[in-house]
C-alpha cells in the first residue's frame, strides 16, 4: 500500500450516499446535516416519512445537496430491501449505513411504572430488541453487503452510554411515588445498546478485507426540553458537568464516515462528557 496522499486528514463525504435509518427523530436530522455539510448525500429513512420528508427539503435547500426522504421500518426484511432497490437505481450506489433507529423512551417525567423490570411486557421487549438490534443487523446484512459488492463504505451504529454503563435509576426518581411505582430506564436499553457494539465488532471483521469499516458511536445524555430538575441532576453525573447537544456527535460521525477515519473499524467512540469515564 502507497502511503502517498495529500497532507491533512479528509474528512469530505463529496458525493457519498448516506442511508440513516431512524432519520426523523431528535438526533437522525443531526447526523443528516453534518453528511449533508460535507458533501455527502443524506437519506433520511424513517417510519415517519412526512417529518422525514421536511428533513430532507430543509438540506437540500441549505445545502444543495440531493437529499432524499424515504418510509422505512427496519423490524421488516422487505421493507430495507426496498429502500436499498431504491437507493441503488436513483444514485448507483451506497456507501455510508447510520443504524440510528431505537425506541428510546422518554423515562423521566413518566410516573407510568411500566417500565419497571418486575412489570415490564414481553411485547415491548421484544419491539425494543426488533427496532434496535434486529433493525440494525437488518440493514447492515442489506447495505452493509451492497458496500462490500460496492468495493467498500463506512458503517456506523449509533449506541448509547446505557450501552456501556447501566443506567443510574436515581436520576429518574420521582417525588411522591411508591418504590414500586418508580419510573426507570427500561431493562431493554442496556442490552440493546450493549448487542448493537457486538454488532459492530462481528460486522468490522467480517467485512474488514471487503473495505466495509464499521464504529459505533456512544452517545451520551442528550438535553431536550427535560424538567431542569432532571438535566441538574443529569449534569451532576458528568465529568464536564453538563449534558450533550443534539449537534455534539456530528463531529464524530464525519470522523468515521470519512476517509479521515480509514485505519478505524471495530471501535466505539464515545461522546459522552466524559460520563462512562467516571
Ligand atoms: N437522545 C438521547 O439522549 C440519546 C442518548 C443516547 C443514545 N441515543 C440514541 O440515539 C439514537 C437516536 O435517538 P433520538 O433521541 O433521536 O430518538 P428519537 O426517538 O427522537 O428518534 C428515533 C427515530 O426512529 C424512528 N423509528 C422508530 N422505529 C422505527 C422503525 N421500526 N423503522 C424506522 N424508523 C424507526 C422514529 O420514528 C424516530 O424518528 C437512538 O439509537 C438512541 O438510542 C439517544
Amino acid at each position: 500500500m502507497s502511503d502517498h496522499h495529500a497532507p491533512g486528514a479528509d474528512f469530505s463525504l463529496a458525493g457519498r450516499v448516506a442511508v440513516i435509518s431512524g432519520g426523523a427523530g431528535l438526533l437522525g436530522p443531526r447526523h443528516a446535516e453534518a453528511i449533508a455539510a460535507a458533501g455527502g448525500i443524506p437519506i433520511i429513512a424513517d417510519l415517519r416519512v412526512d417529518e422525514a420528508r421536511r428533513v430532507a427539503d430543509d438540506l437540500t435547500s441549505r445545502f444543495g445537496v440531493a437529499a432524499m426522504a424515504a418510509q422505512l421500518d427496519v423490524t421488516d426484511e422487505r421493507s430495507v430491501e426496498t429502500l436499498l432497490a431504491t437507493v441503488l437505481q436513483r444514485f448507483g450506489r451506497v456507501d455510508i449505513l447510520v443504524n440510528n433507529a431505537a425506541n428510546n423512551p422518554k423515562v423521566e417525567g413518566d410516573a407510568a411504572g411500566f417500565t419497571r423490570l418486575e412489570q415490564f411486557p414481553l411485547a415491548q421487549w421484544n419491539a425494543d430488541i426488533a427496532v434496535g438490534l434486529t433493525g440494525a443487523f437488518l440493514c447492515a446484512k442489506h447495505f452493509g453487503a451492497a458496500m462490500a459488492r460496492g468495493g467498500g463504505g463506512s458503517i456506523v451504529n449509533i449506541s448509547s452510554e446505557y450501552g456501556v454503563i447501566a443506567p443510574d435509576q436515581r436520576l429518574y426518581h420521582t417525588e411522591g411515588l411508591p418504590p414500586e411505582a418508580q419510573p426507570v430506564k427500561p431493562v431493554s436499553y442496556t442490552p440493546v445498546k450493549a448487542g448493537l457494539h457486538g454488532l459492530t465488532l462481528y460486522l468490522a471483521t467480517y467485512w474488514a478485507s471487503s473495505g466495509v469499516r464499521a464504529n459505533t458511536i456512544t452517545v451520551g445524555g442528550v438535553q431536550n426540553g427535560q424538567p431542569s430538575e432532571f438535566v441538574a441532576r443529569a449534569a451532576a453525573r458528568v465529568p464536564m458537568g453538563r449534558m450533550g447537544q443534539p449537534h455534539e456527535f456530528q463531529g464524530a460521525l464525519v470522523y468515521l464516515c470519512s476517509s479521515a477515519s480509514s485505519f478505524v473499524t471495530g471501535a466505539n467512540l464515545v461522546v459522552d462528557g466524559g460520563k462512562c469515564a467516571w
